[in-house]
């Protein structure tokens, strides 16, 4: 079976071709980082402007690549949620259309459960349960995965998602949008040793988090040492630093905690902020001294991608799933909501 998957929650065009007997086939991703880096931040209106654009020419160029005709597609994966509103719409409207041009079933798939699934695409043995950390610009969650479908939420951010902190911590450094990578290039540079931010939650039991403070206690740094720095790019360098050990710190702690609780002996990680170099290798060096093993996707598979979509939305049609025609995306969908595989 091979699965055309299409992703335009946000500000990235991904698609790919996933087939169950020879793995992601391709996939292309197009990001509007050009579009919505002069407003330091993404604008809902001109992504979707930008997806209508963009989607079909990317899909056709994918076909090219892959060498296949439509007719060799046997169903049709979207992004149903949770995202921009409009964006999603251009997705699901073009995805749900294809389908029924193509005469195959479509499916709607949930963006976290897509990031979720993703370290399975190039590693199929992986055998559940697990536990999941996704860290995404929207989403910080802990999740108890027993099965496709079968999702616990053990503990998740109560305010700034850990990719949402990294960006405007790094707008707060002067950092060009998007913030993540930029601050995680700056911190290589950053000395561990000058300052030192707080582990937010980490003093009592529990597994939720919260990353808002970090992004004042950089605030608060920067108006304290940069005006008398001797040499501020070392201080901002410095203070991305010690925002960087802080956020994987405490991302470790509680990941050791949910393994702990659990008792699984897997945890996997994805979304956007999975990329980050520093935190893999401290969770790889934390995870392995409990006995426990850590898997992630490769980093191009941690951020937005239509791989992720294509997998998941395969795990589903092969299970007998689809949507009606009149299909419509929501902005907001609890993971925990989705059904189970039959
Ligand atoms: O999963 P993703 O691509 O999109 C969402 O679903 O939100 O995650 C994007 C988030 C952004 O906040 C971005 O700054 C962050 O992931 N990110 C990183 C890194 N790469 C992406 N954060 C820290 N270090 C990175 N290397
Ligand atoms: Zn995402």
């Amino acid at each position: 079976m091979r699965v055309l998957g299409i992703e335009t929650s946000c500000d990235e065009t991904g698609v790919a071709i996933y087939d169950d007997e020879q793995g992601l086939l391709s996939h292309l991703v197009y990001s509007q980082v050009a579009i919505h880096a002069r407003y330091g931040g993404v604008v809902p209106e001109l992504a979707s402007r930008d997806h209508v654009r963009k989607t079909l020419p990317l899909i056709r160029q994918l076909l090219d690549e892959v060498g296949l005709q439509p007719r060799s597609i046997d169903g049709v994966a979207f992004t149903a949620g949770p995202g921009l509103i409009g964006a999603l719409l251009v997705g699901a409207a073009l995805g749900r259309s294809l389908a029924w041009a193509w005469g195959v079933p479509a499916i709607g798939v949930h963006h976290m459960e897509g990031h979720l699934l993703a370290p399975l695409i190039e590693e199929p043995a992986l055998a559940f349960p697990f536990v999941a950390l996704l860290v995404s610009g929207g989403h910080t969650q802990l999740v108890d995965v027993a099965g496709v479908g079968r999702y616990r939420i053990l503990g998740e951010s109560l305010d700034d998602a850990a990719g949402e902190a990294f960006d405007k911590t790094a707008k707060i450094l002067d950092l060009p949008y998007p913030g993540g990578p930029e601050l995680a290039r700056l911190a290589e540079r950053g000395d561990p040793r000058r300052f030192r931010f707080p582990r937010p939650m980490t003093d009592r039991p529990g597994l939720d988090f919260s990353f808002s403070g970090l992004k004042t206690y950089a605030l608060n740094s920067v108006r304290q040492e940069l005006p008398r720095a001797e040499d501020p790019v070392q201080t901002r360098a410095d203070i991305a630093r010690a925002f960087e050990e802080a956020v994987v710190d405490t991302l470790v702690i509680k990941c050791r905690r949910a393994l702990r609780e659990t008792g699984h002996r897997r945890l996997i990680l994805a979304g956007g902020v999975s990329a980050n170099r520093r935190l893999r290798a401290a969770m790889d060096a934390a995870i392995a001294a409990e006995g426990a093993e850590t898997h992630y996707p490769r980093p191009a598979l941690c951020t937005d991608n239509g791989a992720m979509i294509a997998y998941a939305g395969w795990q589903r049609l092969r299970a007998g799933q689809s949507e009606l025609l009149a299909f419509k995306p929501v902005a907001r969908w609890p993971l925990e909501e989705l059904p189970p595989l039959a």
